[in-house]
């Protein structure tokens, strides 16, 4: 089976800092891979360089073949390349519908001039799109919410928003930088199971930032752990958790720290 996602080798140096250092894996269709590790280990550096936002010092990412090191982030989206952000990135002044309509046109290839005048395809394309964010804001269980302005939304809601703008691209793929942070374990079993239904359904394939252990375990096929920017270990969830090397990161730096 070939790779959706290829990450080659890659470096990404801040100064004297190391952030990510030769870092390989790889994510096939279909899969919910983990992307874990201690505060600090490099995981939204990794997002950051592989979603085309920052250049990697070396090494490569490739999706569905194409090298894509270094984006744009507009080209990496219009592949099928998706992300969401650690601290919410929603428009906190638009409404819950406006955002995931942001979301939405970012994927729409019509030409500026039918758009401006309005010819038939892009009429079409419109259309699409409104299904798309009905379809979208349902999914995410935001429809009570369609019309509340975005900032008043409770901390949950809004990181739930954020997913919902990232699916609305249509992406094939989507990364997720710690989408369950500050749900409790009950919103947080919800959330792992909107995600089995995310890849079931909408045959998504995703990779997943998070500190909450029980939502990774639950509901990754595949993880990868990160420490001070280098791959120590991955494995199906109890291989991970039975490696020593894993089991001493965590210990030097118990769960409970990174809430
Ligand atoms: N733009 C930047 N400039 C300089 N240093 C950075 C930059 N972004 C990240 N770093 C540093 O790179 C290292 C990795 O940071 P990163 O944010 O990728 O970690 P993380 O695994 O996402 O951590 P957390 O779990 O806290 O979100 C840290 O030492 C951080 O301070
Ligand atoms: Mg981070």
């Amino acid at each position: 089976m070939t790779a959706m996602l290829k990450v080659d080798s890659l470096t990404r140096n801040f100064g004297g800092l190391a952030a990510l250092r030769d870092l390989s894996f790889e994510v096939h269709p279909g899969q919910i891979v983990g992307l874990i590790g201690p505060n600090g280990a490099g995981k939204t550096t990794a997002f950051n360089v592989i979603s085309g936002t920052l250049p990697p010092s070396s090494g490569a990412v490739h999706f569905k073949g194409r090298d894509i090191s270094g984006g744009p982030p507009s080209s990496v989206v219009r592949l099928g390349l998706a992300r969401t952000f650690q601290s919410t990135s929603i428009y906190p002044k638009a409404t819950v519908g406006q955002n995931v309509y942001r979301g939405a046109l970012s994927r729409l290839r019509t030409p500026m001039v039918a758009q401006l005048l309005g010819t038939a395809p892009h009429r079409g394309n419109l259309r699409a799109l409104d299904d798309e964010v009905e379809l979208v804001i349902d999914l995410m269980g935001l429809a009570r919410h369609r019309d509340t302005v975005a900032g008043t939304l409770p901390y949950g809601l809004q990181k739930r928003l954020g997913v919902a703008i990232g699916l609305a691209t249509q992406p094939e793929m989507l990364l997720l930088d710690e989408p369950a942070a500050g749900l409790n374990p009950e919103e947080s079993a919800e959330f792992g199971r909107l995600l089995r239904a995310l890849r079931d359904q909408r045959k998504l394939t995703l990779l997943l930032v998070e500190h909450h252990m029980a939502l990774v375990m639950g509901v990754c096929d595949h993880i990868v752990v990160l420490v001070q920017g280098q791959k120590i270990a991955e494995g199906t969830a109890s291989e991970v958790r039975d490696n020593p090397a894993v089991i001493e990161a965590y210990l030097g730096a118990p769960e409970e720290a990174h809430a």
